[in-house]
C-alpha cells in the first residue's frame, strides 16, 4: 500500500505530483505529501486525510520547483498525522516509501543522535541516507549503502538538496516503475500513475536501484551491476481512469461487468472448447490444485474449488495467503499452485507463491495487472482482462476471476477425461449466457436501492448460502462490511444452527442466496428455521424459487433463472448492489472506505 511518484520535469511539478497521486489514491488515503526542489533547496507540504486536503494546502501555500516526489499513505507505523506523513526529510534528503522496513528499530538505535520527528519506519531511510552523506558519500553511494542496509519490503524515491537533476528509486518487495518522457523522467508505483505523462515504462526488478536524470536512467541490479531492463509501451486504455458518468468508480465497474466478462470469456473460449491463446495450462498429471489469495480473490478461489472438484474431480485446497506459508503445508510435486490477485502485488499472495516455488509442479496465476510481480514470477500468468479497477471493493475483477477459473476447471475436466466435447460445449454455452444475465440482474438496481433503505438501519446482518453459494454469502458479507461499515457475517446455511442462529432476532436482516440448485430445498428449510425465530429474511432467488419458498419472507429479490453451476457469478451482482446502495443510504465513502486500501503490499 501507499503510492509513490517522482518527477524530474520541465514544468512546475507540484500540480503534476498531485494529479498523479490522485491516480494512486487507491493505494491509501490516510495522508499525502509532496517535496520539491526549487533553487536547489528542498521544501515539502503534507496534509492528513484525503488528497484534497493537500491540494487545498497547496493553494494557500504553493510549492515551486521542477523536480519533486510525492506520496499517498496507508498508515502502518504511526497514525495518520502530519509528522508521520511522507515525504520524510533528514538534512538534505527527502524520501517517499511504500512498504515496511522491518529492521527500522535497530537502524534507529544506530542513528540515535539524529532528531527523529515521526513514529514511522520510513523516516529511518532518510536519516540513514543523510548520515552517509554527512560522512562524505555522494547521494548515489549513500542511497546504495542505505538500501543495502534495509530489511523488509520497499519501493523508495529520493531527492536531494543541490541536485535538481537527480532522483533515485529503489525496489525490493514493492513495485516501482520508471517512466520515460521527452526530456523528463518519472518514477511511480505503477503504470496507471504514469499514464498521463508517458506510455514508455520500465519495471524495476527486485533489488534494482534506478538513478534518474532528465536525460535518462541508469539501473543497477542487486549486485551493483549495470542492468538492461526493457522499456515497454503501455496501451493508453490500460491506464485510463474515469468514472464514465457514474457517481462512483464502484458503480462504473459494476456496470462494466457484462462487457468485460464477455471479452474475458471470448478470450479463453472463442468457440465450443477452451482454447487459451499462447501457452495453455496442463492439468493432465496434476493431482491437486492449491489455490491461495486474499480478500475477494480468496472468495473467488473458494467458489472455484467447487468447479475443480465437481467438474474435474481434482482435490482442491484453498488458503488465505497470510496463513498459508507460515503453516508450512506440504505441497505435492504434482500439484498445480494457483494464485489469484487483481493487483498482482499483494504481499502475502506473492510470498505464498514464492513458498510453492520448487515444490509444486506448476505455478499459475490469475491476475488483472499483466506486469505485476505475481504475474512475472509465475510459470504462466492468465489475464482476467477486467481493465483498470479503482474501487476498493472489487467487483468486475471478481467476476472476471470467476470467468477465468471456470474456464480452467472446464479445461482440467477435459484433460482429465471427465467431460466430453458435448458437455464442454454445454458448459461454455452456460458461461456465455452470463453477461446477458448479469445485465438483467443489474436492471434490478432500482429495486435494490429502495429496499436497502431498511438494511441501512441495521447494525448487523447475516448472509446465508449453501454449496458454492456459501462463499458468495461470505462475499456478500465482506462487501457490506467494507463499504457500509455494517457488521455482517456470511455462513453456510446448514451451519447456522450450530451457533450463529443465536444472533437471529427481528433486528438482524438475514439475506439468503438461493438459486434453484440441488440444495435449494435444504436452503429454504434453513431459511424457515430463521423465520421461525422472528428473523427478517431477504430471499434472493428466481421467480420459480420465490413461488416455491412460500410466504413469510421479509422481502424477495427476484433474479433471472440460471443453470446452477455458474450461478455464483450471477449472484455476485445482488451482493455488490446490496452493499453499494446500503452504503449510499448511509453516506459512507464507497470508493475509498475507511481504513482500507486496494493494493496491499505489506504483510
Ligand atoms: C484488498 C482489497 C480487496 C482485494 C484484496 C486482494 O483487501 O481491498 O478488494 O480483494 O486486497 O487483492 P488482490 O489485488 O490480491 O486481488
Amino acid at each position: 500500500m501507499c503510492g509513490i511518484v517522482g518527477v524530474l520535469g520541465k514544468h512546475e511539478v507540484a500540480p503534476i505530483l498531485v494529479e498523479t497521486l490522485k491516480r494512486l489514491e487507491y493505494r491509501g488515503y490516510d495522508s499525502a505529501g509532496i517535496a520539491t526542489l526549487a533553487d536547489g533547496r528542498l521544501d515539502r507540504r503534507r496534509a492528513v486525510g484525503k488528497l484534497v486536503n493537500l491540494s487545498d494546502l497547496l493553494v494557500h501555500d504553493p510549492l515551486p520547483g521542477k523536480s519533486g516526489i510525492g506520496h499517498t499513505r496507508w498508515a502502518t507505523h504511526g497514525g495518520p498525522t502530519v509528522a508521520n506523513a511522507h515525504p520524510h526529510r533528514a538534512g538534505g534528503v527527502a524520501v517517499v516509501h511504500n512498504g515496511i522496513i522491518e529492521n527500522y528499530k535497530e537502524l534507529r538505535a544506530q542513528l540515535s543522535g539524529q532528531p527523529f520527528e515521526s513514529e514511522t519506519d520510513s523516516e529511518t531511510i532518510a536519516r540513514l541516507c543523510e548520515h552517509h552523506i554527512a560522512q562524505g558519500l555522494s547521494p548515489r553511494d549513500a542511497v546504495t549503502r542505505t538500501v543495502n542496509a534495509l530489511e523488509g519490503a520497499f519501493a523508495v524515491a529520493f531527492l536531494f538538496d543541490g541536485e535538481p537533476d537527480l532522483m533515485i528509486g529503489a525496489r525490493k518487495g514493492s513495485p516501482l516503475a520508471v517512466g520515460h518522457g521527452d526530456g523528463e523522467m518519472y518514477l511511480g508505483s505503477d503504470a496507471i500513475a504514469l499514464g498521463p505523462m508517458t506510455d514508455r515504462v520500465t519495471y524495476l526488478e527486485e533489488g534494482d536501484i534506478a538513478f534518474l536524470t532528465r536525460s535518462g536512467v541508469e539501473i543497477r541490479d542487486a549486485d551493483g551491476k549495470l542492468a538492461n531492463r526493457d522499456v515497454r509501451m503501455i496501451a493508453g486504455q490500460a491506464t485510463q481512469i474515469d468514472k464514465g458518468g457514474h457517481k462512483h468508480f464502484m458503480a462504473k465497474e459494476m456496470f462494466e461487468q457484462p462487457t468485460v466478462l464477455s471479452e474475458c470469456l471470448a478470450y479463453y473460449a472463442p468457440g465450443d472448447t477452451v482454447a487459451i491463446p499462447g501457452q495453455s495450462p496442463d492439468f493432465t498429471d496434476t493431482d491437486r490444485v492449491t489455490m491461495v489469495a486474499c480478500g475477494t480473490a480468496h472468495i473467488a478461489c473458494q467458489v472455484a474449488k467447487y468447479w475443480f472438484e465437481q467438474l474435474a474431480g481434482l482435490p482442491c485446497d484453498v488458503d488465505i495467503a497470510s496463513e498459508f506459508r507460515y503453516r508450512e503445508p506440504p505441497i505435492s510435486g504434482r500439484a498445480t499452485a494457483l494464485f489469484v490477485s487483481q493487483s498482482g502485488e499483494t504481499a502475502d499472495t506473492l510470498a505464498a507463491l514464492r513458498y510453492t516455488r520448487d515444490k509444486a509442479a506448476t505455478i499459475l496465476s490469475v491476475v488483472n495487472v499483466a506486469e505485476s510481480s505475481i504475474a512475472r514470477e509465475s510459470d504462466l500468468a492468465l489475464p482476467i482482462m477486467a481493465g483498470v479497477e479503482v474501487g476498493v471493493a472489487s467487483t468486475k475483477a471478481f467476476v472476471c476471476q470467476l470467468g477465468v477459473l471456470a474456464n480452467l476447471a472446464i479445461l482440467a475436466a477435459r484433460q482429465k477425461g471427465r467431460i466430453d466435447a458435448a458437455r464442454e460445449a454445454e458448459l461454455l454455452a452456460q458461461l456465455r449466457a452470463l453477461p446477458g444475465l448479469i445485465s438483467q440482474a443489474l436492471m434490478g438496481e432500482e429495486q435494490i436501492r429502495r429496499r436497502t433503505a431498511k438494511l441501512a438501519q441495521a447494525t448487523s446482518a447475516l448472509f446465508l448460502g449453501r454449496g458454492p453459494m456459501y462463499p458468495m454469502a461470505l462475499e456478500g458479507a465482506l462487501k457490506l462490511k467494507e463499504i457500509s461499515y455494517i457488521h455482517a457475517e456470511g455462513y453456510a446455511s446448514g451451519e447456522l444452527k450450530h451457533g450463529p442462529i443465536a444472533l437471529v432476532d427481528k433486528a438482524v436482516p438475514v439475506i439468503v442466496l438461493a438459486p434453484r440448485d440441488a440444495l435449494f430445498d435444504k436452503t429454504i428449510s434453513n431459511m424457515q428455521e430463521v423465520m421461525a425465530r422472528d428473523g427478517r429474511v431477504w430471499l434472493v432467488t428466481d421467480a420459480v424459487g420465490a413461488a416455491q419458498a412460500g410466504d413469510g419472507v421479509w422481502d424477495t429479490l427476484v433474479m433471472p433463472a440460471i443453470d446452477p453451476i455458474f450461478a455464483p457469478i450471477l449472484y455476485a451482482i445482488p451482493a455488490q448492489l446490496i452493499a453499494y446502495h446500503t452504503a449510499l443510504h448511509k453516506g459512507t465513502d464507497v470508493d475509498q472506505p475507511r481504513n482500507l486500501a486496494k493494493s496491499v503490499t505489506v504483510e
